[in-house]
């Protein structure tokens, strides 16, 4: 082993989250200017050291914390490449804001598989790189669909269908996405259960939500193609209505999104698994995308971001 580095980006989820868990398709984004960095190096003892945001201390103390998902990949990796017994200290850097539905765990489980191979030397097949990270989500989230490791693996949107291979997507030129954070957690594992819970209690109330978002990314989709910003703002309007009766809203998800909507955006919608975290709203030119950032934070939220669809290229 060497010290080597691994990259991935935060994600955000443009259309389809919880629906894709569902077989429907969704549309997201790797923001490239929202980095995670795991860097790994050799020890001469044989401790095996983690530092990051989440966890500082052993490896082996750190399974049944929430760093959990991560550790166990990291211990298979290890045994994969014959070095259960390796020292090392291993150091998280992210830029990604925890647990507010731009995929900080799928990206951590993406740059620590990167940094391990690259540490080993080996290549590392796109396909082989997903199945490693899924691993991970998997302990983490119960039933993932696997977007947001191919997002926080990728370099340009993606067209994702569970199982599927995904198909990066160009956007339009113009077009401006404000991501904002309500600043209270939302956690993946629970809102997909209580997705899951809707489900079981009344199927025939709550199914159909899941078809109309993915009628919703299919229109999205149509819209990107045509570069037409309007029908792609109603279509994040029409999944929000979902996501709203599916009950993975919040009042302050709700706050936000009626600030941007009041502001001009064209579209607003919570992204990642909601109950908390973040929304995106879509702005049609950057005046407009101004007057948006300036509602949003006088709505509360407690960060902003901007994504100009003219930087989604590879
Ligand atoms: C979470 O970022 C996205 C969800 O659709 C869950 C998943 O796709 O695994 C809510």
């Amino acid at each position: 082993m060497h010290e080597a580095t691994g990259t991935s980006y935060a994600k955000i989820i443009l259309i389809g989250e919880h629906a894709v868990v569902y077989d429907q398709p969704a549309i997201a984004l790797p923001v490239k200017s929202i980095q995670l960095h795991a860097t790994i190096w050799p020890r001469a003892d044989q401790l095996q050291q983690v530092s990051s945001l989440f966890y500082n201390g052993t490896l082996a103390a750190s399974h049944q914390t929430r760093f959990g998902g991560v550790a166990d990949l990291l211990t298979a990796l290890l045994a994969h490449f014959g070095a259960a017994d390796q020292g090392f200290d291993l150091r998280i850097e992210s830029a990604l804001p925890p647990e507010r539905g731009m995929g900080s765990s799928a990206a951590a489980a993406v740059a620590i598989t990167r940094a391990v191979y690259a540490a080993f030397d080996q290549s590392l097949a796109h396909a082989d790189l997903l199945r490693w990270a899924d691993q991970s989500e998997q302990v983490l989230h119960g039933n993932p669909s696997g977007l947001d490791v191919a997002t926080a693996s990728a370099s340009q949107p993606q067209w994702f269908v569970r199982h599927q291979a995904p198909h990066p997507l160009n956007l339009p030129k113009s077009g401006t996405l404000l991501i904002a954070d309500t600043g209270q957690p939302g956690q993946t594992k629970a809102a997909v259960a209580a997705v899951a819970a809707r489900l079981r209690q009344d199927r025939t109330r709550f199914f159909p939500e899941l078809v109309r978002i993915g009628q919703a990314v299919q229109r999205a989709k149509h819209a990107i193609e045509v570069s037409d910003l309007e029908q792609l703002g109603d279509q994040l309007n029409v999944a929000q209505t979902s996501l709203a009766a599916l009950g993975v809203s919040s009042l302050a998800l709700n706050q936000l999104i009626d600030a941007a909507l009041g502001a001009g955006a064209l579209g607003a919608k919570l992204t990642g698994s909601g109950a908390g975290g973040c929304m995106i709203a879509l702005a049609a030119d950057p005046t407009s995308a101004q007057a948006v950032r300036t509602a949003l934070a006088e709505a509360g939220a407690t960060a902003t971001w901007q994504y100009d669809f003219n930087q989604s290229e590879a």
